[in-house]
């Protein structure tokens, strides 16, 4: 089904560099969330906290009932087999083709036969549309398969909850699309936690159940898509319409005269109306009861 995440009061630097501090927030079980912030905001330094590889200075960090920030190295390891992540470059081993680079885990964590492990890589090479690519080495195939096989590698311990660092960086927007599918269809068939972290606004609108956004140092907002979409934040507009005009600036912060002055000339408005439709699940693939909740709160904003 997927596993609840409930973040609390987080605060995470380095030294005296605050990368971000009292973040708060819950990813519903099974839902996939999205989290989004200029470049350098901490969304890479948030998965590596959620998985354990870095250390809060505060708060709380809630799976099944533990507090994963306080646990030692030996619990911490059995809580890592309940993540799967799909790091920024794909993570491959470049002397390994794509079967053992996806069986490494399963090689690595369990004691399964080898038949067993090859009936798992191929069915997992197969969910990511890879049969036939296993004896290709990483670097022989183009930057979409690498993050399919980076994907493949993620599913294989069955993971409850799935990590994407920038899975769309690199790739061309049809590409993307496809990717976005990928996910979609992932996320109705295995019901994991999702959490992506990306720059690509267009995945933003249409892929997620949830959206956050990382902003000078604090989760600006994180909640239902539409709620996100239809904010009259400014800094959250800003974002979700890839604007010059808003809080956010080249290399640093706009002063408020300057900001509101900006956001009064372009004059925008937050219409339901015109929410971005969310990517459905392929034809043929069940969807979970969630679709259908999700479909009724949609058509509700929309009637607002
Ligand atoms: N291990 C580390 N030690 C010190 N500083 C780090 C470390 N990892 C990341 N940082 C710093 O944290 C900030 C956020 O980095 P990152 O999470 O990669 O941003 P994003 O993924 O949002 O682009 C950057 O200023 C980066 O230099
Ligand atoms: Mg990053």
């Amino acid at each position: 089904m997927g596993v609840e995440i409930c973040v609390e009061g987080l605060t995470k630097s380095f030294g005296h560099q605050v990368i971000w501090q009292d973040v708060s927030l819950t990813l519903p079980a099974g839902e996939v969330s999205v989290m989004l912030g200029p470049s350098g905001t901490g969304k890479s330094v948030f998965l590596k906290t959620l998985v354990g590889l870095l250390k809060p200075e505060r708060g709380s960090i809630t799976i099944q009932g533990r507090d994963i920030t306080k646990l030692r190295e030996h619990d911490l390891y059995e809580v890592r087999k309940l993540f799967g992540v799909l790091f920024q470059d794909g993570a491959l081993f470049g002397s390994m083709n794509l079967y053992d680079n996806i069986a490494f885990p399963l090689r690595e964590h369990t004691r399964k036969s080898e038949s067993e492990i090859r009936r798992i890589v191929l069915e997992k090479m197969d969910m990511v549309g890879l049969i036939g690519a296993e004896g290709k080495l990483p670097g022989e195939i183009s930057g979409g398969m690498r993050k399919r096989a980076g994907l493949a590698r993620a599913l294989v311990l069955d993971p409850e909850i799935i990590l994407f660092d920038e899975p769309d960086s690199g790739l061309d927007p049809v590409r993307v699309a496809y990717l976005n599918q990928l996910i979609v269809d992932l996320n109705a068939q295995i019901d994991a936690t999702f959490l992506i972290v990306t720059h690509d606004i267009a995945s933003a609108r249409q892929v997620p159940d949830n959206i956050g956004l990382l902003f000078r140092r604090e989760l600006v907002m994180f909640g239902p898509r539409d709620q996100l979409l239809t904010s009259d934040e400014p800094v959250v507009r800003q974002f979700l319409n890839g604007r010059m005009q808003g809080p956010i600036g080249m290399a640093e912060e706009k002063d408020a005269a300057q900001v509101e002055q900006e956001l009064a000339e372009i004059g925008d408005t937050t219409d339901p109306q015109h929410l971005t439709p969310r990517l459905l699940p392929s034809p043929g693939i069940t969807r979970p009861p969630r679709w259908q909740a999700i479909a009724e709160r949609e058509d509700e904003v929309a009637r607002a």
